[in-house]
């Protein structure tokens, strides 16, 4: 049997008098790989955001693994195992990358134990162990992006949640990406990736949700959604 670690449930999501989200449920099963896509300004970033309890959620439901989240702050959140990499990366810029790894772990209660610590975060990331001395702020805006991923890892999260890793990046260092996810997904971690390059997307999840104008217009295997030419036409054609 599935077991769905993650469950929205009629999310409303509200920036002032914006309602950016107007009910999106959706379910993740632990150790899968799910995708939510859509295009610009469709609400993806957004429902991340309202797991995290960073935006206002005046209405619905948020279950991560048999706790309601909705109403609870950030940090406490964070605490119950989800790893969150926003879409503008947030390392430590003065920081070495070995002290923003290391660091990510020392805030994490989940930290030490799991299979993620430093050994394993640079064998899936040379470049970073290649760079452990250097400070955030000069990396390549894909080491960063390693780098947020790294530290997001490195507390061991029950649910690891990334919005838009694709954006910016050469093709050649998303290939590389998409190797390093997957070795992440292979490890047994579940992953929600909100991102509106579908390539890159159907390569890592085995299900897709697609988000427009803050609904769920569709989900359903990724597979069944590559040969639904209407739909991508649709909801993420540009
Ligand atoms: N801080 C904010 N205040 C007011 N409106 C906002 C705010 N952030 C986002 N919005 C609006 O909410 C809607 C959904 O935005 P969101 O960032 O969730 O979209 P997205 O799917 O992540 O888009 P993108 O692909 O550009 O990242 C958009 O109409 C956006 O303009
Ligand atoms: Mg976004």
């Amino acid at each position: 049997m599935p077991e769905t670690i993650l469950a929205l449930d009629g999310v409303v999501a509200v920036y002032g008098f914006s309602r950016v989200l107007q009910g999106v449920s959706l379910a993740v099963e632990r150790g899968r790989v799910v995708a939510l896509l859509g295009r610009n300004g469709a609400g993806k970033t957004t429902t991340l955001r309202s797991v995290m309890g960073l935006v206002a959620v005046p209405s619905g439901r948020i279950g991560f693994d048999g706790v309601e989240l909705r109403g609870m702050p950030t940090f406490e959140i964070a605490r119950l195992g989800i790893g969150y990499v926003p879409d503008d990366r947030r390392i430590f810029p003065d920081l070495s990358v070995e002290r923003n790894l290391a660091l990510a772990a020392r805030h994490s209660p989940r930290g030490a134990g799991g299979y993620w610590n430093l050994d394993t975060v640079y064998g899936l990331f040379p470049p970073l162990s290649e760079y452990r001395t250097r400070k955030g702020s000069v990396l390549s805006g894909g080491e960063q992006k390693m780098l947020a991923i790294g530290r997001a890892l490195m507390g061991n999260p029950k649910l690891l949640m990334l919005d838009e890793p694709s954006e910016g990046l050469s093709p050649l260092i998303l290939r590389g990406l998409v190797a390093a996810i997957q070795k992440v997904g292979a490890e047994g971690m579940t992953i929600l990736i909100a991102d509106q390059n579908l390539k890159f997307a159907r390569r890592l999840a085995g299900y897709a949700y697609i988000v427009e104008n803050g609904i769920i217009r569709h989900h359903g295997a990724m597979a069944a959604l590559m040969e639904d030419g209407e739909t991508v036409r649709k909801y993420l054609a540009v």
